[in-house]
């Protein structure tokens, strides 16, 4: 049974209270977020650090790919639009980056500084199909507005 949003929200806000740095933060998200859902195989953050261009950061489970561009990938498409992405079969979506061949859906979000600049993206996979709904969307885009846009 998933924990719900409400607790694990709860704890990363007091976890991360009046912290600045931004690493710090996504290390804490993504442990948080790993550990409360065992739908979550893969849960970390793409940072943008170039134009154009997605650098791995902090994240649990298994190695992600280093670099990608806006223009490949659910991750890239998030960061380009700035649009959530909701991936209910990843074998649906045109130029997919298999990290893990276990991955079948995945949500990715796009995180904004208080600048409304797009710092990185937050991915999270699962192994199993449609695994992620509109209620994780807007929960995990809460969540993050509360940690990095403030
Ligand atoms: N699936 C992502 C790549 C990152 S990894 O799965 C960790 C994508 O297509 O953007």
């Amino acid at each position: 049974m998933p924990e719900t949003y409400h607790d694990v929200r709860n704890r990363i806000a007091s976890l991360c209270e009046g912290e600045t740095d931004e690493i710090a933060k996504m290390a804490t998200i993504s442990c948080e977020l790993f550990h409360s859902d065992s739908r979550f195989d893969w849960v970390g953050f793409y940072r943008v650090t170039a134009p154009e261009m997605l650098k791995v950061g902090p994240y649990q489970g298994g190695h992600g790919c280093l670099t990608i561009p806006f223009s490949r990938g659910v991750c890239g498409a998030a960061a380009r639009t700035g649009e959530v992405q909701l991936i209910a079969d990843v074998n649906n979506f045109e130029g997919h980056i298999a990290c893990a061949s276990s991955t079948v859906s995945e949500i990715v979000l796009p995180v904004y500084n208080k600048s409304g600049e797009l710092i990185a993206v937050l991915d999270i996979d699962s192994d199993r199909p449609d695994a992620f709904t509109q209620t994780d969307a807007a929960q995990l885009t809460e969540m993050l507005a509360e940690s990095f846009a403030v």
